[in-house]
């Protein structure tokens, strides 16, 4: 069943964990969530990144609709989140029907901008995204005190400051905040240390749930940390494509192989393990 993004953050915040939110690339990689979710009885987010909807040809109205129909039938709760929104006009299409009814939050993503016109675009964007019923994450990285330096939030050595995000949540009126913790995007090792002391700080000082964007480089213990530090969603997408990508190679070498379905159907059994194992660790003690 679709449910509100919101509820499923604040419920497993609520039971001391985070929930993981899983990046969809293509239909199989919904399936595979969604039978991760069924088997474990987890919530899980399930997002599209612009990234994705570009992959499709810029079309979001194909991959939503499949998406959605695989969250709607799922027994468990899950989420339709659509992730790292840069381009203006897929965030209004994303405000408008259909998708506005299919997508229960979206996150904005000016995270490389520097401080002041990250909080213009972004609170215009939550408000006309709370108009619309939708939750909204945004990012936070831009390291305060050298307004030339725009970096990405997630690149190598960049920290969100507590009090900045202090200020920017507050200024934007966001739900959730994505925060720079020493996690990167799209490694396909899992060799990333987290500054957990900064975690704590920031969910002392944030009214907000924190996002761990970059999680597939995050070894397990780690992770575990982080969640108890205060992260309250985990957002996983590299992970399944290297389980998928490897299950096919594997698959492959067989040259006789035609049928897609010979090769996919390993690569969708892999990432629903990799999504286990994500639930499994995230899994709230006792
Ligand atoms: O928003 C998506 C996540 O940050 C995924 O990052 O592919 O490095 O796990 P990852
Ligand atoms: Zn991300």
């Amino acid at each position: 069943t679709l449910a509100p993004t919101g509820d499923l953050v604040a419920a497993a915040v609520a039971a001391g964990t985070a929930v993981a939110a899983v990046n969809v690339i293509t239909l199989e990689h919904a399936e595979a969530i969604a039978a991760a979710a069924e088997t474990s009885g987890t919530a899980v987010v399930m997002q599209l990144s612009e990234n994705a909807v570009r992959y499709h040809g810029g079309r979001l109205g194909p991959i939503a609709a499949a998406t959605h129909a695989i969250a709607t039938a799922a027994t468990t709760p899950v989420a339709l989140h659509l992730d790292h929104v840069t381009d203006d006009e897929l965030v209004a299409a994303a405000l408008e029907p259909p998708f506005v009814t299919m997508f229960t939050s979206v996150m904005y993503d000016a995270g490389h901008l520097p401080y002041g016109e990250n909080v213009s675009r972004t609170a215009d964007v939550a408000r006309r995204a709370h108009a619309a019923g939708l939750w909204v994450e945004a990012e936070l990285g831009y390291v305060g005190g050298k307004p030339d330096a725009v970096r990405s939030a997630h690149a190598e050595g960049v920290r969100t400051d507590p009090a900045e995000a202090e200020r920017f949540v507050a200024e934007t009126g966001v739900d959730a905040l994505a925060v720079a913790v020493g996690s990167s995007h799209a490694m396909t090792d899992r060799t990333a240390r987290l500054d957990i002391d900064l975690v704590a700080a920031l969910r002392d000082r944030l009214p907000v749930p924190l996002v761990l964007h970059g999680s597939s480089g995050v070894p397990d213990d780690e992770l575990r940390r982080a969640v108890a530090a205060g992260i309250g969603k985990v957002n996983v997408g590299t992970l399944l494509n290297v389980a998928l990508t490897g299950a096919v190679r594997d698959a492959l070498t067989d040259p006789r192989l035609t049928d897609p379905r010979k090769y996919l159907a390993p690569g969708r059994d892999a990432m629903r393990r990799s999504v286990d194992q994500v639930l499994a660790t995230l899994r709230p003690l006792g």
